[in-house]
């Protein structure tokens, strides 16, 4: 049986509130999750008052209100503001969401901010997502062909460049991957459903040269099989993906060639 240990100095506390300016009449409370490594303090929870009269209407708004206004210290990951980079994933209201294109209206009472579950947290919101890029990087993102290209560009017909929407849509922002609780007990081999939603936007683009081994390199009974399709994966993504389809589109294919 799979034990869990917490590791030493994990417990959450609870940590200062920052009340809104005298006069703000309109105000929301943000719950943060606050950890700096460095500090050999334990987590905490940090309370901020925010005027929503001169905040905007997303997470990722009240974020940059409260790193600009309140507390510089608060340390997120962000950049295109439009929910196209990945960088601002983070745990909002229980559920993992990209905080720029999270609309504080669909929120009810307190907002609670939390990095993305079940990863190394370097501070903050910030998750280490070292291990889950080298999974990435594992299954070559890229097209593979040793043909030469006929011209100047290898085309797809509108059929089979088709095939890859659905996929190609896909940011990177690994709020998939840290839902899904069979990559919370299997991280260290299992790819979990990003990575395998990225692997299968290689093996069904028709340019690509290199399916079979890509389907060699899925036969490991830990790097695919690990998926029990339990879904949450697609009840998750920001950018409505399924990545579960992706991968059963993938199981599909190598129980097609035994
Ligand atoms: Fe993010 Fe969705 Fe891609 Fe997963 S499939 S990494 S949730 S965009
Ligand atoms: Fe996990 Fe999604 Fe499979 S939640 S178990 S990757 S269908
Ligand atoms: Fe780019 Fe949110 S800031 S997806």
């Amino acid at each position: 049986m799979v034990e869990f240990n917490l590791p030493k100095n994990s417990k959450v506390k609870k940590g200062k509130t920052y009340k809104a300016k005298d006069g703000a009449k309109n105000t929301r409370r943000f719950q943060v999750y606050r950890y700096d490594e460095d500090t050999g303090e334990n987590p905490r929870v940090d309370t901020y008052e925010v005027d929503m009269d001169s905040c905007g209407p997303m997470v990722l708004d009240a974020l940059i209100k409260i790193k600009d206004e309140i507390d510089p210290t608060l340390t997120f990951r962000r950049s295109c503001r439009e929910g196209v980079c990945g960088s601002c994933a983070m745990n909002v209201d229980g559920t993992n969401e990209l905080a720029c294109i999270k609309d504080l209206n669909e929120i009810k009472g307190d907002v609670k901010v939390y990095p993305l579950p079940h990863m190394p947290v370097l501070k903050d919101l910030v998750p280490d997502l070292t291990h889950a890029y080298a999974q990435y990087a594992s299954v070559q993102p890229w097209v593979q062909a040793d043909t030469p290209a006929p011209g100047k560009e290898r085309l797809q017909s509108p059929e089979e460049r088709a095939k890859l929407d659905g996929l190609w849509e896909c940011v990177l922002c690994f709020c998939c991957t840290t839902s899904c609780p069979s990559y919370w007990g299997n991280s260290d081999r299992y790819l979990g459903p990003a990575t395998l939603l990225q692997s299968f936007r290689w093996i069904a683009d028709s340019r690509d040269e290199n399916t079979g081994e890509r389907l060699d390199n899925l036969e490991d009974p830990f790097r695919l099989y690990r998926c029990h399709t339990i879904m949450n994966c697609t009840n998750t993504c920001p950018k409505s993906l399924n990545p579960g389809k992706a991968i059963g589109e993938t199981k599909k294919l190598l129980a097609q060639r035994r």
